[in-house]
């Protein structure tokens, strides 16, 4: 393996326009912030980077819903995340913002020097417009069904239902979401990045040079270079962002997705002087921390933008997650349905910890999790009050009480005290290899292990029963206690940083290094300690049921089962509508399309055939679930290949605006293809 001189981490920018809640902190900045904290412990050359994206059209649309300018939506929320951040005890080196000048300057550089090198390609093509709002309608400015999946709401960059990544006039039956008005085509000139021509290339570096890759981020670049790259519009007719830097470019402005990944590089040069050696020399080991909606941008795009201007390194990995959902529904700020952070900080003052705890026990690794309030509480009162704090606890109070604060030495050692210390030295090798591989949980988990080790030991040991009649022993004890205490300190900072500061108050000790880790002699005898204060506090039930109603009380609703409603849809003629031929049908069986995460084959007795139908609902229901059940198809849906099987019609679902998904089947068992008028 390659060995490198430095490090350069960086996070997702998050969009300015909203604040942030934990599906962030789980999804990227949490593990970003391990993964920093680790390489720091260990002495090694780290600079973490991120700052707020406050380009493209998100920025924009949450301006127009509150009647404000772009400008003042992203000083609030910059203001708000960078503080968020900083009570979490994210360790940025910079958090930068893209508004800044150096940034301007960085993007339209780096534009500038591949326009100079002739790579881009200039193209008009017609693109939609909006006549009663007087302008073009750049991604999420265009809603529509998406063709893939039929989801009615997808953007013009992306459906969100089924990750497709999509263009404008991809969507079926699109609208405006400015006017609502139908949109009309107009031709518009643009630039684009010719993604096609480095294919052959990603392939290779991809495809080949990087198979320890996450099989989630690789499985996504594999699908993408399969289905083939197309050229990639890097400009936009927008009013806000940076200027495309050419002669008769007016009213255009680079993509956002051009300029924010350029933003990890302005923030660089912001930092340091010798920005260069972290973005030029190959001895640096550059890793974008991301989530899952971002990986084509951070594994295909940034990477192809680097190579066209060819005085960068590439990434070394992109250890991508997957989505972190709350109480079994989706994470969406626009149905209010998050914790946020600055409220969880008001409400669990001083219980960061806590949550960077519970968050990565649970970090949507290799694929989505779940946060639930229950769970919080009960690792809160299970692991960090029964197991940690109560160990650290007493390791220092007996100190405190038996030798006067004062450290004792070990005595005699018998057997099970040897255990504990060999142990106590294999840590390191515990967690390392998770921790090199991205695996925080598990790292988590050995780290965690040794606190059970110790509270385990003490309670084995029972030195309160001893102290009069063995003083000798009670030494050893407290001695190994307190090394092991030491030890937590190093190895749990990565994962909670307040917790271990306070510990190494208590301790009276400095900040150890990774190296160090593993050692029993950390604590010297005749060191003296402080008194502890309390490192955890149990969570009642009702602090508890107080969160959970507020989060559905604050669902935004207008329903009686507490959804939002989505508008309805235009009239239709009774012809339209019966020109569609839906029937019942029984489900005969079901199983997942393969490297797929979200497509399932189904075969169908309609009563008139037996047939394949491809439904984008795998995250929803279990295969075995669906085999034997009567549901409602469009039987007469023109024929469609869905990673190459041939799907004949569609099957019918219920689905409420925060996208959870019910079958549409028949009140009572009824023959395969009745018709349903
Ligand atoms: N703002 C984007 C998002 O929230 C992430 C931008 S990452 C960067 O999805 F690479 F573009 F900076
Ligand atoms: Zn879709």
């Amino acid at each position: 393996m390659k060995s490198f001189k430095r490090h350069l981490i960086t996070s997702a920018l998050p969009y300015a326009n909203g604040p942030l809640h934990i599906g962030h902190l789980a999804g990227v900045y949490v593990p970003s912030d391990i993964y920093t904290r680790y390489l720091r412990l260990k002495g090694q050359d780290v600079l973490s980077i991120c700052a707020s994206d406050e380009h493209g059209v998100p920025i924009t649309l949450k301006a127009r819903t509150e009647g404000i300018t772009p400008k003042e939506v992203v000083d609030r929320y910059h203001e708000l995340n960078k503080k968020a951040f900083e009570d979490f005890g994210i360790a940025f080196d910079i958090y930068s913002r893209t508004s800044n000048k150096v940034h301007y300057e960085t993007a339209s550089d780096f534009f500038l020097t591949l326009y100079n090198k002739g790579e881009f390609t200039e193209k008009v093509t017609e693109q939609y417009y909006d006549e009663e709002a007087g302008c073009f309608l750049a991604d999420r400015y265009i809603v529509g069904t998406c063709p893939q999946c039929g989801n009615e709401n997808a953007y013009g960059d992306q459906c969100e239902k089924c990750g497709t990544s999509l263009s404008p006039t991809e969507l079926i039956n699109p609208h405006s979401t400015i006017s609502g008005s139908k949109p009309v085509l107009r031709e518009t000139l643009h630039w684009y990045l010719p993604l096609d021509k480095y294919e052959g290339w990603l392939r290779e570096w991809i495809l080949e040079g990087h198979k320890e890759w996450k099989t989630n981020v690789y499985g996504q670049c594999k699908s993408w270079l399969e289905q083939g790259l197309q050229p990639r519009a890097v400009s936009r007719d927008l009013d806000w962002g940076i200027p495309v830097p050419v002669d008769g470019a007016g009213g255009k402005v680079l993509y956002v997705w051009f300029d924010a990944p350029i933003g990890y590089i302005s923030a660089t040069k912001e930092l340091t002087p010798e920005w260069e050696k972290y973005w030029k020399d190959p001895d640096t080991k550059l890793i974008h921390f991301i989530g899952k909606d971002n990986i084509v941008f951070h594994c295909i795009i940034f990477p192809a933008m680097l190579k066209a201007e060819g005085s960068f390194i590439l990434p070394e990995n992109v250890p991508a997650n997957e989505f972190l959902n709350l109480e079994n529904d989706k994470i969406s700020t626009s149905r209010n349905w998050a914790v946020w952070l600055h409220e969880y900080l008001e409400e669990f003052p001083g219980k960061q910890d806590v949550l960077r705890y519970v968050l990565c026990t649970n970090m949507p690794e290799t694929k989505d999790s779940d946060f639930m309030w229950k769970d919080f509480q009960a690792k809160n009162n299970n692991e960090l009050v029964a197991i940690l704090g109560n160990f650290v606890n007493r390791s220092l109070v007996l100190t405190n009480n038996y030798f006067g604060g004062i450290a004792p030495a070990r005595s005699k050692t018998d057997d099970y005290d040897e255990k504990v210390l060999s142990e106590i030295e294999r840590i390191r090798n515990n967690i390392e290899p998770s921790l090199e591989s991205f695996r925080f949980r598990d790292a988590l988990r050995e780290a965690m292990n040794l606190a059970r080790l110790g509270n385990k030991y003490l309670a084995d040991t029972e030195p309160w029963k001893i102290h009069k009649s063995d003083p000798e022993k009670v030494k050893t004890i407290i001695n190994i206690a307190l090394q092991i205490t030491a030890n937590l300190t190093i190895i749990l900072e990565p994962f909670l940083p307040f917790t271990t500061k306070k510990l190494r108050g208590w301790l009276n000790c400095g900040k150890f290094s990774w190296a160090e880790a593993g050692r029993s002699d950390l604590i010297p005898p005749g060191h003296a300690i402080k008194k502890p204060g309390l490192l955890f506090e149990k969570i009642e039930d009702d602090v508890i049921e107080k969160q959970i109603n507020k989060l559905r009380a604050s669902l935004k609703t207008n329903n009686d089962t507490g959804t939002t409603v989505i508008p309805p849809k235009e009239t239709v003629s009774f012809d339209l509508f019966s020109r569609i031929d839906i029937r019942t049908a029984t489900v005969l069986e079901a199983e997942k399309v393969p490297r797929t995460t979200k497509l399932l084959k189904l075969t169908i007795d309609t009563g008139i055939d037996t047939r394949t139908i491809v439904s984008g609902i795998a995250e929803y229901f279990q295969p075995d679930d669906l085999v034997g059940k009567q549901i409602s198809i469009v039987a007469n849906l023109e024929p469609r290949k869905i990673k190459g099987i041939e799907s004949k019609g569609m099957i019918l679902m219920a689905e409420d605006s925060g996208g959870k998904l019910v079958l549409v089947s028949p009140a009572e068992k009824t023959g395969n293809g009745s018709i349903i008028k």
